[in-house]
């Protein structure tokens, strides 16, 4: 089924007129009905949910996104926060990396684009961590221009309604070529989204609902009986273990020893507690002298490595100092300030 392009409108309205019906209500969404009432949505709530939405799932973001918008409602308030205020809301979401990106973004948008986002894909792309897809996805959903859109679901859909067996990554041009040809000059933004909602609630990784999608008719892999084995994926290569020791602190008044990460790499700009490096052999190196003990390990994976942190905790007396790291008052720590690797150690801790 090759002969989907911009000359057959059939593929592109059978998924819209399935989104008029079927389209999910999610809280960055101006929905179709809405859309043809006139509303148009926030360029800031759009580009907000996209960054998010990388590498999470919407049930994840969703919390965050009304805490964001409700504590920052415009690009120009966000632009004026206080870093490591944006980095606590981020915390638990990962890929800390966007939210850096996100503050370098919000504050071009608002001190070189008057706090205005620009309209179309090029420009938007110019912006700090803004790369092909988002813009792509940006200049469709909030400015409704006729940009391809391939996220995880929609390259799903593409494989499927192709038959595609080459396995990703390397389908991944091909893919393109594929969606490129469908993207319809009507209702850009309300068409990608229907793919995301289609590949996010029929066209399932596993078990996909063949039986109530709206491409069931000219979807080949349905055809081929190959749907649910469908998109081929190279094998990633293993992941190493790397370890590393982490150091629990709290004085006597209640105070935690907590360390701000430097600004760039992994967990960069965010709280945690002072430990070594992480390596196949990383050095105990302890912040202050004390009567540590031993909590159990904590284990977390993150893109390119599993870890495994070795954990201890001591109460010390006011006026220790430490060689690293500064007390912070019980009053003004949040562990829900803590990334998600900080935030398992703390959670070993069960006093003294
Ligand atoms: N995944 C990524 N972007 C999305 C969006 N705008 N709506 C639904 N799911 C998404």
């Amino acid at each position: 089924m090759r002969d989907g392009g911009l000359n057959d409108p059939g593929i592109a309205g059978l998924v819209l007129d399935w989104y008029d019906e079927n389209a999910r209500i999610l809280p960055w969404r101006v929905g179709p009905a809405e859309r043809r009432a006139g509303m148009r949505p926030d360029p800031y709530r759009v580009w907000l949910s996209e960054i998010m939405l990388q590498q999470t799932t919407v049930a994840a973001v969703k919390d965050y996104f009304h805490r964001f918008t409700a504590r920052w409602p415009t690009v120009a308030d966000l632009a004026g926060a206080e870093d490591g205020d944006v980095m606590g809301e981020w915390a638990g979401l990962g890929y800390y990396a966007r939210a850096r990106n996100l503050l370098k973004c919000a504050r071009v948008v608002t001190g070189a684009h008057g706090g205005v986002f620009p309209d179309d894909r090029a420009a938007l792309l110019a912006l700090p961590g803004i790369g092909p897809y988002t813009a792509a996805a940006l200049a469709a959903i909030a400015f409704d221009r006729p940009e391809t859109v391939l996220d995880g679901n929609i390259e799903r859909v593409m494989a499927r309604l192709h038959d595609i067996r080459t396995p990703l990554p390397a389908a991944k041009p091909e893919l393109m070529a594929c969606a490129e040809a469908l993207t319809p000059q009507a209702r850009p933004g309300d068409y990608a989204q229907a793919l995301m909602d289609l590949g996010a609630t029929i066209c399932t990784p596993r078990a996909p609902a063949c039986g109530i999608c709206p491409l069931r008719a000219p979807c080949a892999a349905r055809q081929a009986g190959s749907a649910a084995e469908l998109p081929r994926k190279a094998p990633k290569p293993a992941k190493p273990v790397r370890r590393g020791h982490v150091y629990l602190v709290r004085r006597s008044d209640g105070a935690w020893l907590l360390e701000r990460r430097p600004g760039k790499g992994l967990l960069g700009g965010m709280l945690g507690w002072p430990g070594s490096d992480w390596s196949e052999t990383p050095q105990e190196e302890p912040p202050l002298a004390a009567d540590w003990r031993l909590l159990p390990e904590v284990r977390h994976t993150f893109t390119h490595f599993h870890l495994i942190l070795t954990v201890r905790a001591a109460m010390v007396d006011t006026g220790m100092v430490p060689d690293t790291g500064f007390f912070l008052a019980e009053r003004d720590f949040r562990p829900s300030e803590l990334p998600t690797v900080m935030r398992k150690a703390f959670d070993l801790w069960t006093g003294e």
